[in-house]
């Protein structure tokens, strides 16, 4: 299956509503990612032209925090999600943009996985800090300042 990542775009929200809602007890509204399309930095990944993932967040300096991340259930566990964490970080990279956020719901232990795969660590706790249901956000990040520095070498 080849996949394709390309920015995200207002006319794919309905899609990746219906995603969202699938996926999120509390998900996003449309005007979320319309601000996330206005960030620049979110983007679909589609197999035969259709979306599949997604992948969102911001840019402050040299920190990026993922704001959201998801793959479709019948896509899930096939390598998918690391594709589209791996393409964002390459393009980070690319931005001298090394350090990584998020926050994951403590239960949520499919995107824990993936995180860990991926050299995330736990670097914080925020108590309640999900609601429907109320649960509390660990804080993961990850540092690639060597991978800059190998690149500059
Ligand atoms: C989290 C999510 C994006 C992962 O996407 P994915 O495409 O299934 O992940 P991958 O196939 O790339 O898997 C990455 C690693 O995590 C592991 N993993 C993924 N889902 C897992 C699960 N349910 N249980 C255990 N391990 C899991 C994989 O085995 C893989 O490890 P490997 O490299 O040793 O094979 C997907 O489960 C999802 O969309 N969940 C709902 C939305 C969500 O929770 N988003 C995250 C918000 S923080």
């Amino acid at each position: 299956m080849k996949e394709k990542i390309r920015e995200m775009k207002r006319e794919d929200i309905p899609n990746i509503m219906k995603m969202e809602k699938e996926l999120f007890a509390a998900s996003w509204e449309e005007e979320m990612f319309i601000e996330e399309i206005e960030k620049q930095y979110a983007y679909v990944l589609e197999i035969k032209n259709k979306i599949i993932g997604y992948i969102c967040g911001w840019k402050l300096l040299d920190e990026f925090n993922i704001t959201n991340i998801a793959v479709a259930p019948d896509f899930q566990r096939k390598g998918f999600g690391k594709v589209l964490v791996k393409f964002l970080m390459s393009k980070l990279l690319d931005e001298k943009c090394f350090k990584f956020f998020l926050e994951v719901r403590e239960s949520n232990q499919a995107a824990k996985k993936l995180y860990d795969k991926l050299g995330f660590v736990v670097i914080g706790l925020r108590k309640n800090y999900y609601h429907s249901p109320e649960e509390d956000a660990m804080v993961l990040g990850t540092n690639l300042i060597k991978i800059i520095k190998k690149r500059a070498t």
